[in-house]
């Protein structure tokens, strides 16, 4: 894929507050002269907004690990092709609301080692990794407080509990280890400015 544009994921647990990061660095990006695409997974494209209801919402058992895996995949391949790479293709800077390592972390490590199986299909389908991540780093108690106060109908995942918070928060440390040069590990248990001055720090440095 040809790419001109920047590709930034927030990666993070439940109520991390990936979604008013991605917010705050869009308006300063913006006002500071560039083009920005802010978006979210899963979602993004119509088609993969379609399928964020069916992942979303529900009993928490309604699908298996690997189906989960499938309809992600599905989702963020419309994404991709319908959002994300005509952006970049057109130099814009595209900040996305979780990407392919929430897939690594809920759905490759939440149920059983299903990692092999999501690797395989991210290279077979997917390909792209962001140029750099930002990984919000949080308590799971003050996460999991903060996202069950919003009160949506989009809840499965927090619904199965702050044991797998734990865990994923856990895990997203670890993937930062493994995909070192591109994750970004910020203190998020601050105020939302301060966190923003860290990211605003980290994506400066970056821009082109
Ligand atoms: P995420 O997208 O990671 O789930 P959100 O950005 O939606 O997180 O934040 C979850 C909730 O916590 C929202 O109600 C938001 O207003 C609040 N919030 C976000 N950042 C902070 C912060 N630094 N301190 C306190 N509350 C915050
Ligand atoms: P999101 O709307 O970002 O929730 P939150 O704002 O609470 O962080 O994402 C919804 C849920 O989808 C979240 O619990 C993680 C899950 N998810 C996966 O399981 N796999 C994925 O590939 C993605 C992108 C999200």
């Amino acid at each position: 894929m040809s790419r001109s544009g920047l590709f930034l994921s927030f990666e993070g647990i439940d109520g991390s507050g990936k979604s008013t990061q991605a917010r705050l660095l869009a308006d300063r990006l913006r006002g500071a002269g560039r083009e920005v695409v802010l978006t979210r997974e899963p979602g993004g494209s119509a088609g993969a907004e379609e399928i964020r209801a069916l992942v979303l919402q529900g009993d928490p058992d309604r699908w298996s690990a690997e189906t989960e895996l499938l309809l992600f995949t599905a989702a963020r391949r419309d994404h991709l092709e319908r959002t994300i790479r005509p952006a970049l293709e057109a130099g814009k800077i595209v900040i996305c609301d979780r990407f392919a390592d929430s897939t690594r972390m809920y759905q490759g490590l939440s149920r059983g080692d299903l990692r092999g199986k999501v690797d395989a299909l991210h290279d077979l389908m997917i390909g792209v990794e962001p140029d750099l991540t930002l990984l919000i780093d949080m308590d799971p108690a003050i996460g999991l407080a903060r996202a069950k106060a919003r009160n949506t109908a989009e809840e499965r995942f927090e619904d199965f509990g702050q044991p797998l918070q734990e865990r994923m928060r856990a895990g997203f440390l670890e993937l930062a280890k493994e995909f070192a040069p591109r994750f970004h590990v910020i203190d998020g248990a601050r105020s939302p400015e301060a966190v923003a001055e860290s990211i605003w720090a980290t994506v400066s440095a970056r821009l082109p």
